[in-house]
């Protein structure tokens, strides 16, 4: 088979970079996988690594999970794409309502960027206003409306607005500073023409960045007083931070919700939902328009419910073992951090972290970006060495699965204990 060094340079000839997704390419080049199964990737030059990308926490369950694989292969000698409705769509809907109460009715789309966007449109068109607010640092997938001082791979490769995008589309794009509830509410005392408010209830495009204490709380209270549409973009923490997101976590309710990720379980599945009265603005019936022809695919949809019947089946474990083995990480990492004298602030939260090489508190985008960029190249690359995959940039989050060991735990501090000693 051909190594991860021949296939990358066959596949920058024909791909553009090499690689179908900005964040996936770093130096020389990536590796090119072979299989993967449960906590493990396999790649093609016979290597292996534990997983804490984790598909940019797409796996909560991790690789292969048995249930979803063999739910996925019935369907798939039924039928794999027919266009008019399915039972399954609607079971996964209702799946959807009883986990998130806010959504009350839900759209099933392919991607966490057409949920966005759709919440968007669907703001825009119940309030009939033109702008909406975002928070610095906050990814809401690659489309326009969101594209403007974003996190994840735009943070990562240092672009503010993407060339193509339309400024006329992203000046009705406002941007304020990740927990600061008062810049929210002074911009909103000049600003009028404002449809919507979207946040990452907890910020994991940015490294991760937690919210302070009542952050979401204000925000919630500034979008009530304001008229405004509140979006959770809980396409990361839905279902990862519980059952009901971070919704549920927090006990605030939002007016949209959008779900991605952990919802398909590595199949592309995502929803937008939320109060009644906005979501039947949709149309046919309703008058702004979203439609795709994957949407609702059976192949994805059976994944859907399968691993929302999954995870609420194993609720009282899965959450947990995915936190009691993230504090397990984090205070190991951190002792030995500490124990070498290295500068570094490590955030986390439910079954998330990232460790950001700082004297300072990482609380929004422009702190993060103080942290120290090549040691954390040196902290992947070292990693990568010792068998341990996570996202190669410091704008990404570290993701744990249900498929995580003890032993993977104890691989796990090791390596970190060489990266560290490699960046001191
Ligand atoms: C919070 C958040 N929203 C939206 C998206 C976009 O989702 P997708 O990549 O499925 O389009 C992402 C992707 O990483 C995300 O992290």
């Amino acid at each position: 088979m051909a190594s991860s060094k021949n296939l990358f340079a066959r596949a920058k000839k024909i791909i553009p970079s090499g690689i179908n997704s900005p964040v996936r390419y770093y130096t020389p080049y990536p590796f090119f996988v072979k299989k993967a199964e449960g906590s493990m990737m396999w790649d093609v030059d016979g290597k292996n690594y534990i997983d804490y990308c984790n598909a940019y926490g797409a796996l909560l369950l991790g690789h292969r999970r048995k249930e979803i694989i063999s739910d996925v292969t019935k369907q798939m000698k039924k039928g794999t794409l027919y266009c008019a409705p399915t039972e399954i769509e609607v079971d996964l809907s209702e799946l959807i309502y009883r986990n998130f109460p806010s959504m009350n009715k839900i759209r099933l789309v392919n991607t966490g960027s057409e949920a966005t966007m759709t919440a968007i449109r669907l703001a825009r068109g119940f309030t009939k206003k033109k702008k909406i607010i975002k928070f610095e640092g906050c990814y809401h997938g690659a489309h326009d409306y969101v594209l403007v001082k974003a996190g994840s791979g735009v943070a990562h490769i240092g672009m503010s607005v993407s060339e193509g995008s339309l400024d006329e589309v992203s000046k009705n794009t406002l941007v304020v500073q990740y927990n600061n509830s008062e810049e929210l509410q002074s911009l909103l005392e000049k600003e009028k023409d404002v449809a919507a408010v979207i946040v990452e209830p907890v910020l994991a495009n940015m490294g991760l960045v937690l919210p302070k204490k009542n952050f979401l709380r204000d925000v919630r209270k500034i979008t009530s007083e304001n008229n405004l549409v509140l979006i959770f973009d809980e396409v990361v923490t839905g279902f990862r931070m519980s059952t009901g997101g971070a919704q549920k976590y927090f006990s605030i309710k939002p007016d949209i919700t959008t779900l991605g990720k952990s919802l398909g379980n590595g199949f592309p599945i995502a929803a937008v939902g939320g109060k009644s009265e906005i979501m039947d603005m949709l149309s046919p019936e309703g008058k702004v328009y979203q439609a795709s022809t994957y949407a609702g695919n059976p192949v994805s949809v059976s994944a859907g419910v399968s691993s929302v019947k999954t995870m609420n089946k194993l609720k009282s474990k899965l959450y947990p073992k995915l936190e009691k083995n993230c504090t397990k990480l984090v205070s190991a990492i951190h002792d030995l951090a500490s124990d070498m004298k290295i500068q570094h602030q490590i955030n986390s939260i439910s079954s998330m972290f990232q460790i950001f090489f700082t004297n300072k508190p990482v609380v929004n985008y422009s702190s993060a970006k103080k942290a120290d960029m090549v040691k954390f190249k040196k902290l992947f690359e070292v990693l990568l060495k010792n068998g341990v995959f996570i996202a190669p940039s410091q704008f990404e989050t570290v993701f744990l699965s249900y498929a995580h060991s003890e032993d993977d735990m104890g691989k796990t501090i090791t390596a970190y204990e060489n990266a560290l000693k490699a960046v001191k």
